[in-house]
């Protein structure tokens, strides 16, 4: 744990992550052999601060890959420009006759509001980006710069460039597609493993803006429009973001994120009333607490009039909230909303609530339960301002867990997905652990909301149950590292987010390999390296920690590391139940918490049958004895002997896969890598001895294997 991750040399690739705009050589800014006439005019008819991003990113782009720079021309009336001059045409349908020209009436309403089309005219050598909106246009100018460097040298000549670009269109499926910063004004970040926060120093905002531009730059080339720049634990400093004191500070923030697109939102303290307020109660049905709200959001609102809304956790891990009053979720939650329907602003409110001083003696209170238990009575109940915010399952972001069962049990009320980019319990980005998998296993999950074909994302786009508001949120994973995101493969993890919040239909193979030619070019033994190592990763890190679903067998607080028992007498409700006989949480209905009946139908049956249950969760839903045999053909006990010899062993191969790519990457990349794999290799071993050992202790029962055990 002691050794620092963390580089600060803030030029290069690492920096630069996927957006070096590598062209078909893996050299950075290598010239490409055909660089196309048409790349070099670009020309603009409107004036819009994300139009000039756009421009700005293209300049950048085109000559990065092809060394040439582009002349712009801005001029403001169509008449300026000769419609049939060669170059790339950008504008909106209602301000560029000249690209809207360029695409039929039915192409145009195909794509609303941030989607986007894309023409090659071949006749008058013309690239037309156009949209409804100046997003969309931004958007449609990352797909092209994405496209360019997408292409190798190599295959320029077999499939045209222009024949890639004769005709894309495409449209956002989620409205909402957010990133949650926790980073906390004295400059640390909740569960940061990144370095420090870009945003804050000491308790003030950085002066640092070009530094959130450059993350701001990173975020809208993967399609991200929202932000939230404060932990949602929100202390007192903090609290005074609503107040004179830090709104011009807020307000610069929110300019650079404006300039790409992306709107800026703050996570409140729910007794702000009180703490910063100076009034007694924090009560929403009084007047003079409702009455605050709206003053001081209407000073958000004047110092940016475009703001979004505020992120709210309340009444969870002792954080203030409506229940002090006697009052529910949707009383909190409706008063804030009605502060900021006049600016048609949202409330974000987090279903992460449950109750975090229990009495590990008690067995009949699941923590899993939690989250439904308080939430759905309340369906009808919230302002149509008001969002959910569930996260992906009923515990907190393990590496397997059951999905929530808040997704398609609320069909009144707007709901986002919560995932957790950084990772707390994946190994905290020293270990390889690409997420994109498990969110893909999430958001196909099939509910049965409205029978067969009721998948999550379905429910989460909106499209189910005809919500206003719908999307995706996250928890960044990014500091102050010169990489970003501590371990530099880590990066595919943000990218491979705001890539599935924009279509959660590509596959994680996908994008893994986008991101890889992206950052790392198109030599095949790169590609198939990082790929294959990326996509077994995730598979890995489970095989050495928590067993079939059970999770948190990790140290107290900080989450790093081995430690079985860490959180079996605690308070947090986040048990395993091992003696032994046997091991698992028996979440049933016929003996147990009763936590399967939260499920449609079809779900409550597969779980709540040891038959059905899939292998993956047993652990999650049953209590059963170490020689109970899976659908796999083995005993619970040695599936634990096995995957965890299995887990060590391949983390060894993935240090092993990283060293076959030595002078195939840049160095300074290639050196933290190899650092971090070999750590979790020697990890895994920690983790193999201490969860082996500690079963063999408590079950007696042999490996079959005969393999070292303590
Ligand atoms: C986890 C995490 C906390 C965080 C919380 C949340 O419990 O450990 O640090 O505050 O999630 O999502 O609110």
């Amino acid at each position: 744990m002691s050794r620092s991750i963390v580089q600060t040399d803030l030029s290069g690739p690492q920096y630069d992550a996927w957006l070096s705009y590598r062209s078909g050589s893996s050299t950075r800014g290598g010239v490409a052999k055909h660089a196309p006439s048409w790349i070099q005019h670009i020309i603009v008819n409107e004036k819009h601060e994300v139009l000039s991003t756009a421009v700005a990113e293209l300049i950048q782009g085109l000559e990065n890959i092809y060394g040439v720079k582009p002349t712009v021309n801005q001029a403001q009336s169509a008449q300026t420009n000769s419609d049939a001059a060669p170059g790339i045409w950008l504008g909106t349908w209602s301000g560029s006759s000249s690209v809207a020209g360029q695409f039929s009436e039915s192409e145009r309403t195909s794509v609303q509001g941030e989607g986007y089309a894309i023409r090659f005219n071949e006749e008058l050598g013309q690239l037309a980006i156009g949209s409804e909106s100046a997003q969309g246009v931004l958007y449609g100018t990352f797909h092209v710069l994405r496209e360019l460097t997408l292409t190798p040298e190599s295959s320029i000549d077999a499939e045209p460039l222009e024949s890639r670009l004769r005709y894309i269109a495409e449209q956002p499926r989620n409205s909402l597609r957010m990133i949650n910063q926790w980073d906390n004004v004295d400059g640390s970040i909740e569960r940061g493993y990144a370095g420090d926060s870009i945003f804050y120093e000491k308790g003030e905002f950085t002066r640092d803006l070009g530094r959130i531009r450059d993350y701001a730059r990173l975020l809208a080339s993967t399609g991200i429009n929202a932000i939230s720049i404060n932990n949602v634990n929100v202390h007192q400093r903090e609290s005074l973001f609503l107040t004179e004191h830090f709104l011009g500070d807020v307000a610069r923030v929110a300019s650079e994120f404006r300039a790409y697109g992306i709107q800026l939102f703050l996570s409140v303290n729910y007794a702000s009333p009180i703490e910063i307020g100076g009034l007694n109660t924090a009560d929403p049905l009084d007047e003079q607490v409702r009455e605050w709200w709206n003053v001081h959001t209407a000073k958000v609102y004047a110092a940016i009039p475009d703001f979004g809304g505020y992120l709210v956790k309340a009444d969870s891990e002792n954080r203030p909230g409506p229940f002090t009053y006697n009052r529910d979720h949707a009383d909190g939650a409706n008063m804030l909303a009605e502060a900021l329907r006049p600016f048609d602003g949202v409330v974000i409110w987090r279903c992460f609530v449950y109750n975090c001083k229990q009495d590990w003696r008690d067995r009949s209170t699941d923590r899993a339960r939690a989250a439904y238990d308080h939430f759905t009575p309340l369906d009808g109940r919230f302002a149509d301002n008001v969002i959910l915010q569930i996260k992906n399952g009923p515990m907190d972001f393990q590496v397997r867990e059951a999905v929530s069962p808040l997704f398609g049990a609320m069909e009144q009320t707007n709901q986002v997905i919560e995932f957790q980019i950084t990772q707390e319990y994946t190994g905290q980005q020293r270990h390889l652990c690409y997420l994109v998998p498990q969110w893909k296993d999430v958001l196909d999950f099939d509910t049965y909301a409205k029978g067969e074909g009721s998948e999550i994302k379905n429910i989460v786009d909106g499209s189910m149950f005809n919500r206003p508001y719908s999307g995706f949120a996250a928890v960044s994973n990014i500091g102050s590292d010169a990489c970003w995101t501590g371990h530099p493969l880590a990066q595919a993890n943000l990218y491979g987010y705001g890539r599935l919040a924009w279509n959660p239909e590509l596959s994680a193979e996908e994008i893994a390999e986008e991101w890889i030619r992206l950052t790392f070019g198109h030599d095949e033994e790169v590609i198939h390296t990082i790929s294959a190592m990326l996509l077994s990763s995730l598979d890995i890190y489970e095989n050495y920690t928590a067993p079939l679903g059970v999770g948190w067998m990790v140290n107290p607080n900080h989450h790093y590391g081995p430690n079985v028992d860490g959180y079996e007498y605690s308070k947090w409700g986040t048990y395993h139940f091992a003696d032994c006989e046997g091991i698992g949480v028996d979440r049933t209905v016929r003996s147990g918490t009763g936590y399967t009946s939260q499920y449609h139908q079809q779900n409550t049956d597969k779980y709540e049958s040891l038959e059905q249950c899939p292998d993956e969760l047993i652990l999650f839903f049953h209590h059963v004895p170490y020689t109970h045999v899976l659908h796999s053909g083995k005993t619970v006990i040695q599936h634990i002997y096995d995957t965890h010899f299995e887990g060590a062993t391949q983390a060894t191969e993935l240090a092993n896969q990283w060293r076959s790519l030595e002078g195939k990457i840049d160095a300074s990349i290639y050196d933290k890598v190899a650092a971090l794999q070999e750590e979790q290799a020697e990890h895994s071993k920690e983790w193999r001895d201490m969860i082996n050992t500690y079963f063999y202790r408590k079950s007696g029962i042999d490996d079959e294997q005969g393999r070292t055990i303590y």
